[in-house]
């Protein structure tokens, strides 16, 4: 969610502010790109080449830097996709609040279009002095957003409220700011992914080339759209970079469908890509098979169709298939948008250069219940995962 998001933290000067290096530390590792503006009594507390070599960033403190080359404070601000204050110190908060600039922090803050989050951090019985209360009620009637200090040792030896929040609570205050104005906010997405196995005996299994990387790139970009992504992954070697997606890894085309029909009720939009296995052998071997004759005969049933189960099952639901073919790509996909009652099918075909299972391309084309037909261009899987999250956005008339 913080991926290439610009951060731009403003710290002031409490002794919080050594906190900051652990905080710009978490958000480079989320992704954000992070800029920090330092007020004059906070660079007492933390130095400016610490958090320049943190957030890969030159670190301001000033209207001009030592080339008296001015920062300008309203470009910072545009920069900035959140403005983050913390720690927050009484005196920055009562001069937020009363709109007093005489620095380069509070200039940008007043210059800022973007959303405000602070942490304030301050003593105790500062914390609850009447014009404290007063100052954090003022910003809330700004739109900016209070992350409250927590309860704790505090550094003067006192016990009680004004500790600033812990950089990881500070990072999910965050997280859901920015999830709020997403389109899929809060939406529950299925997506099932890779192949499966079917187990022949204890040693073997019939399989497929499947990757599993469409899959996985197609949840990991509805979660860049804001939604709570359960993803029911067949044996894939791919790796999956977000933390926050539910993934419950299977193996065979039973415990995939098992795992889909149970999720199903709870999503608004359910996106199939596995490669399903179609059959799978009768009877599974419970030794090893040994070899004895020169030909061997195994005798395989159909497997249960997980798209067609959902999509009678369907009711609000919207429901994606994928359709892999080698010849006749429109009418095949069409087809099975019609048997699987879905809403949109993505087509690939299999023999063209760059597109199909392994590789890191693709190359689509978007087929809805309504007969729109859109051909996309051979793009990088996760290209192609965006343009997918866009359609169904579009489609469901999520934005
Ligand atoms: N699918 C599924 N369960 C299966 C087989 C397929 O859910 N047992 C889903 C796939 O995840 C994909 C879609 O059905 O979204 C199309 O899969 P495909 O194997 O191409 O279609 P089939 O219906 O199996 O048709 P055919 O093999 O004849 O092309």
């Amino acid at each position: 969610m913080l991926n290439k998001k610009h951060i731009l933290l403003g710290v002031s000067g409490g002794i919080a502010a050594y906190k900051c290096a652990h905080l710009v530390r978490l958000l480079v590792k989320e992704g954000a790109e992070v800029k920090v503006i330092l007020t004059a009594s906070a660079a007492q507390f933390v130095t400016p080449q610490t958090l320049s070599v943190l957030s890969k960033n030159e670190v301001l403190t000033d209207f001009f830097d030592a080339n008296h080359l001015w920062n300008n404070h309203v470009h910072l601000a545009e920069w900035a996709d959140v403005l983050l204050i913390a720690p927050l110190t009484a005196n920055t908060l009562s001069k937020m609040a009363h709109g007093i600039c005489d620095n380069l922090l509070l200039a940008t803050y007043l210059s800022a279009k973007c959303p405000v989050l602070v942490a304030p951090a301050m003593d105790l019985e500062m914390y609850r002095h009447g014009s404290t209360k007063q100052n954090l009620e003022h910003l809330k009637t700004f739109g900016n957003t209070i992350i409250p200090a927590e309860s704790g040792e505090l550094a003067s030896g006192l016990n009680g409220e004004g500790r600033m929040a812990e950089p990881e609570t500070i990072v999910n205050y965050l997280k859901a700011e920015l999830s709020q104005k997403l389109p899929l906010s809060g939406k529950k997405i299925l997506v099932n992914a890779g192949p499966t196995y079917e187990a022949i005996d204890p040693v073997r299994f019939i399989g497929n080339r499947s990757s599993g990387k469409m899959g996985i790139a197609i949840a990991e970009a509805l979660e860049a759209q804001g939604a709570l992504v359960k993803l029911v992954l067949g044996p894939s070697f791919e790796p999956i970079h977000s933390k926050t997606i539910d993934v419950q890894r299977v193996e065979t085309g039973d415990e995939m469908y098992e795992a889909c029909l149970k999720a199903f009720d709870e999503v608004e939009a359910a996106i199939c890509t596995a490669a399903v296995a179609d059959y799978k052998p009768e009877h599974v071997a419970n030794e090893k098979i040994k070899k004895s004759d020169s030909t061997f005969q195994l005798h395989l049933i159909k497997t249960r169709d997980i798209l067609k189960a959902l999509g009678t099952r369907k009711q609000h639901q919207c429901l994606v298939g994928f359709a892999l073919e080698t010849e006749q790509l429109e009418t095949y996909a069409k087809q099975k948008l019609i048997q699987k009652n879905l809403d949109f099918i993505v087509a690939n075909n299999a023999t063209e250069k760059g597109a199909g299972f392994a590789g890191s391309t693709n190359r689509i084309t978007i087929i809805d219940k309504h007969n729109n037909l859109i051909n996309f261009e051979l793009k990088s899987k996760q290209e192609v995962a965006r343009d997918i999250v866009s359609y169904l956005i579009t489609y469901m008339k999520w934005a």
